[in-house]
């Protein structure tokens, strides 16, 4: 099946069942109010392994929503999730938290550390609930990662010992420490400046180069403008996609306007 809305596939053959993300009629209603909010509805999205996927939207269109409920922080009312191919929906509340903690990664606009763990600990934490067994192995991980980010020498700090751009950095840590095989991020820079973002987004870009999966939910063109494809929701709805390629630095003016021209167009 080809459609705007599935990754890009080169003339390759792209079923379900190789994406590692897919949405089949997703839809959520609210029935805790009165009327119920029907928030999604008639949702098909795929999200191929190894792509960096974006989603924009104005505020209340659902972005959120969407990414709650393909994580399974939230229950979709109606349709199908699947993950590497196995349905999500129908899962116990303790399979699904299984399957968050060790196949999913989380970044979101806050860090939510512990106050009273130091930010090394703190991304080990998950990694030990994870994998009990592999200590050595986690913390081995983690000193790379920290390494790697640039944030190494402020491993041993308490977190209002170091900055809002090195504390999200320190949460991509958290969020990789686990190996996930998608990496979901919502306004991940939206509480940064732009030096920070950029810092971020540097990092983000790294680990999808690296072949993790990422979905990212942002209202920032630029952060955007580093995904493979961009969707845009209305009212609960994917309305559209853009098919962007791979980001490189060198294209990054470039692919911004086109993004923005395209976000006009939708009113954005
Ligand atoms: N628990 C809830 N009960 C009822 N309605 C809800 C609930 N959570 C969200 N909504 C409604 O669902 C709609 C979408 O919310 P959502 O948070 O997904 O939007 P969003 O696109 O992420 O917005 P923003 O850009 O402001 O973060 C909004 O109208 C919101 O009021
Ligand atoms: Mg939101």
């Amino acid at each position: 099946m080809t459609s705007i809305l599935n990754p890009p596939t080169n003339g390759e053959d792209m079923s379900t069942a190789s994406a590692a993300l897919a949405a089949a009629d997703l839809e959520k209603t609210f029935y805790s109010t009165d009327p119920p909010t029907q928030v999604l509805s008639h949702i098909d999205l795929e999200v191929a392994t190894g792509e960096f996927l974006a989603v924009m939207g104005a505020s209340g269109s659902g972005k959120s929503t969407l990414l709650y409920c393909l994580s399974g922080m939230d229950k979709p009312t109606g349709g199908s999730v699947r993950l590497g191919g196995r349905e999500l929906t129908g899962l116990s509340d303790g399979e699904m938290s299984r399957v968050r903690l060790t196949e999913m990664g989380f970044i979101f606009q806050q860090a939510y550390f512990l106050s009273n763990l130091s930010v090394r600990d703190n991304i080990l934490l998950p990694a030990l609930k994870a994998t009990p067994k592999d200590k050595a192995g986690a913390g081995a991980r983690i000193d790379a990662m920290l390494e790697r980010f640039g944030i190494a020498h402020v491993a041993d700090h308490g977190i209002t010992q170091v900055s809002g751009g090195q504390l999200q950095r320190a949460s991509i840590c958290r969020a990789l420490a686990t190996e996930p095989s998608v990496l979901f991020a919502d306004e991940p820079t939206g509480a940064l400046n732009s030096a920070m973002t950029t810092e971020v987004m540097d990092a983000l870009s790294g680990v999808h180069t690296e072949g993790t999966t990422i979905m990212m939910v942002t209202h920032d063109p630029g952060c955007a403008a580093r995904a493979d494809r961009v969707v845009y929701l209305r009212d609960g709805g994917v309305v559209d996609a853009l098919a962007m390629g791979t980001w490189t630095p060198g294209e990054a003016t470039r692919r911004e306007d086109e993004l923005l021209s395209w976000l006009r167009g939708h009113g954005f």
